[in-house]
């Protein structure tokens, strides 16, 4: 029997026979003898010499092999009222014509496309589409302002971007073509084509060269054949928060990433080909790419495409009505979307409406589960709560209770043991093991497992610089945390300038960047500060420029206006306070992790280097005014 020892540990002792074994579980166009090998960047890689596409996995595998009238994907989007269903058949078609209309344009093997859209059937498409033709998808969450759209062309420098006229929100309809109009405009790269979905809640002035109505390019299209691609060609670049206002494009390869995908939809979330995985996230986000789109389509499930918040759309019942009416077995959504739905629903009234025996599973991640939140669920439904560990870098669990394999005991607060493929240890900051229990960097011993980043996209020297320099021999996670005696990992935390609202990975050094382009502000300060529902928010310390004078409430909404319009409403950055000075170290390094802990009113040890510990005292202030 093959328990979660065994399999882990095959993993670390035997790398390449356990990762080849679970690679042949794909239909290559061409099988891979090179398991892993190292690239001209001395980066190890996998399955160099195998050749596949990913769509075929994710589609036409399917069609040709029993699920072609099988439930591939589910829309339901109670914003707008509309559900639909596509078979693999329907999938594969609607695919094709999209790849079909993006190659007429020109767009082929390697060339980079972005996808600005809601959470639509066609976002799903259009990024099925681009792994058909062998192009590279960049998905930019439809959340983002047109400054970080911008960022993310010129970085990735696309062929063309796909769009839609609007994104809908519960309470607006948000028109997205000025968006990217302003986008292209304020890039210096200028994409051939940009082609935009006309939704009936709010049409787009098509008016610019390079726009196209997808419906005309879609009805002029022949559908497009899948192009083979060698595993470690980039299937996907998404950008991702870093401590520098500057995204990073993770790189994910088309071979390792469908040989995770497939094994852990298993190994990790026990779900068999055929049944109905929910991930109640975004495209936008790495759990979007991974858990919406490919690993349900290439293990052959049904996957459910949800257009609506926990709450509010209509009620906290609104989860629990998706579940029971599509026979959902596992539901993945973050932390915060359950804080959302028990705040609303404490007693989980709302879910006796239905019948939910189709849920075997519920899974969290994109932030830490607190106990509350995770004795509430447990209580409420009598499942297994399965917390995991993941970023954007690796595209799957680096640490989870793989109940696929075998069950473990849970404790809250641990996202229990490392997943097969990473082997997790604690360092300090001097690169020392550290022993069980104590707390220091999460790194993971190289090489990482399929699936993980090779890179970042046009930056190499910044992947190592950040993630392979500080620990030679590791990959550096950002994350803190501690292993216990019996080897559960506990996440306690980013060890950079990264917070986490609402799951939304977001960085604190690109708000500082916005906050400090205000032409009141000389210096400022954001610290991510803890949040009952949304688990951090940001708060803003700013230092005026001598001789201006601006009432402290003018220019905290003006800063409050400035960050939604740079970077967007999900920042959730409504706080911002003036002070006279910033705590900082006498080499000139601001304190942010003291002032996060007068902020949280906890102890904290005044550092030895700062400068004047008076400046201190300001913070005491706000803080114990802001909790009376
Ligand atoms: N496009 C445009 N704007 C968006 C957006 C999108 N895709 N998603 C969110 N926004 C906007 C919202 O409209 C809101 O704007 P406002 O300040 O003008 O009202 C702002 O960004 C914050 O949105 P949100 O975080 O959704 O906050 P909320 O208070 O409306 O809802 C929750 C609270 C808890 C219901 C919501 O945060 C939630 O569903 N969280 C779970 C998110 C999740 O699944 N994360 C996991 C990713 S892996
Ligand atoms: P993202 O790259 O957007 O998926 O965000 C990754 C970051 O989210 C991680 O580095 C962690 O800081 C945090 N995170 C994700 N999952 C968890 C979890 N289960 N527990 C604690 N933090 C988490």
């Amino acid at each position: 029997m093959t328990t979660y020892q065994s399999e882990y540990q095959r993993s670390v002792s035997d790398v390449e026979g356990f990762w080849q074994e679970k690679a042949l579980d794909l239909d290559w166009y061409k099988e891979p003898k090179s398991i892993l090998s190292t690239d001209e960047n001395g980066m190890q890689r996998w399955f160099a010499d195998g050749e596949l596409n990913t769509c075929y996995l994710a589609l036409d595998y399917h069609v040709e092999n029993g699920r072609a009238e099988q439930d591939a994907l589910i829309y339901d989007s109670p914003v707008t009222g509309n559900k639909k269903t596509y078979r693999y058949r329907e999938l594969r078609d609607a695919v094709a014509l999209v790849a079909g209309g993006l190659k007429a344009l020109g767009v082929g093997k390697g060339d980079t496309v972005i996808i600005y859209m809601p959470m639509i059937p066609e976002a799903v498409f259009a990024m099925l589409a681009c792994a058909r033709l062998g192009a590279i998808h960049s998905v930019v969450f439809g959340g983002f302002a047109a400054n970080e759209l911008a960022v993310r062309i010129d970085d990735a420098k696309p062929v063309a971007i796909l769009s839609a006229s609007c994104g809908v929100e519960p309470s607006k309809t948000i028109a997205y073509k000025p968006l990217l109009d302003d986008a292209i405009g304020m890039a210096q790269h200028k994409p051939a084509h940009s082609i935009v979905f006309q939704r009936p809640e709010s049409l787009a002035v098509l008016n610019q060269a390079r726009d196209i109505d997808w419906s005309e390019m879609v009805s002029s299209a022949a559908p497009a054949e899948c192009e083979p691609v060698a595993a470690t060609d980039p299937l996907y670049i998404l950008y991702t928060s870093g401590t520098t206002g500057t995204p990073k494009g993770i790189l994910r390869d088309n071979g390792g990433h469908a040989a995770a995908m497939k094994y852990s939809m298993n190994a990790i979330y026990d779900i068999q080909p055929g049944e109905v995985f929910w991930a109640a996230s975004d495209v936008g986000w790495v759990v979007g790419h991974s858990y919406i789109v490919y690993a349900p389509l290439i293990h052959g499930c049904t996957t459910v495409l949800y257009e609506g918040k926990p709450i509010g759309t209509p009620d906290a019942g609104a989860f629990w009505r998706v579940v029971s009416e599509y026979n959902v077995k596992a539901l993945f959504a973050a932390p915060t979307a359950f804080r959302a739905i028990k705040k609303q629903d404490a007693d989980a009234a709302l879910a006796k409406d239905y019948d939910l025996s189709c849920l075997e599973t519920i899974f969290v991640a994109g932030e830490r589960l607190d106990p509350p939140t995770y004795h509430w669920l447990n209580d409420k439904f009598q499942r297994p709560i399965i917390d995991h560990w993941w970023q954007t870098e690796t595209g799957w669990a680096i640490a989870a209770n793989m109940v696929g394999i075998e069950r473990l005991p849970t404790k809250p607060g641990s996202s229990c043991v490392p997943t097969p493929g990473f082997n997790v240890e604690i360092i300090d900051d001097e690169g020392n093991a550290l022993p069980v229990g104590e707390q220091g960097n999460i790194a993971v011993k190289l090489p990482l497992p399929p699936s993980c980043l090779p890179g970042i996209w046009n930056d190499f020297p910044r992947f190592k610089q950040y993630y392979l320099d500080p620990l030679p021999g590791y990959y550096l996670s950002g994350d803190g945390g501690y292993l216990d005696e019996e080897g559960y990992l506990f996440i306690m935390g980013r060890i950079d300038d990264v917070i986490n609202i609402a799951g939304h990975r977001l960085s604190t050094g690109r708000m500082e960047e916005v906050v400090a382009s205000h032409n009141a502000v000389a210096e400022c300060a954001v610290v991510g500060v803890n949040d009952e529902l949304k688990g951090q928010l940001p708060i803003g310390f700013v230092i005026l420029k001598d001789g201006v004078d601006i009432e402290a409430s003018v220019l905290e909404k003006e800063l409050v206006a400035l960050v939604r319009q740079e970077i967007g409403a999900i920042a959730c950055f409504s706080r911002a306070f003036v002070v006279t000075r910033l705590p900082k170290t006498r080499s000139g390094k601001i304190l942010r992790k003291v002032i996060r802990h007068i902020a949280h009113g906890e102890a904290y040890i005044v550092p030895s280097t700062i400068d004047d510990a008076s400046s201190l005292d300001e913070f005491k202030d706000i803080f114990s005014e802001e909790s009376c």
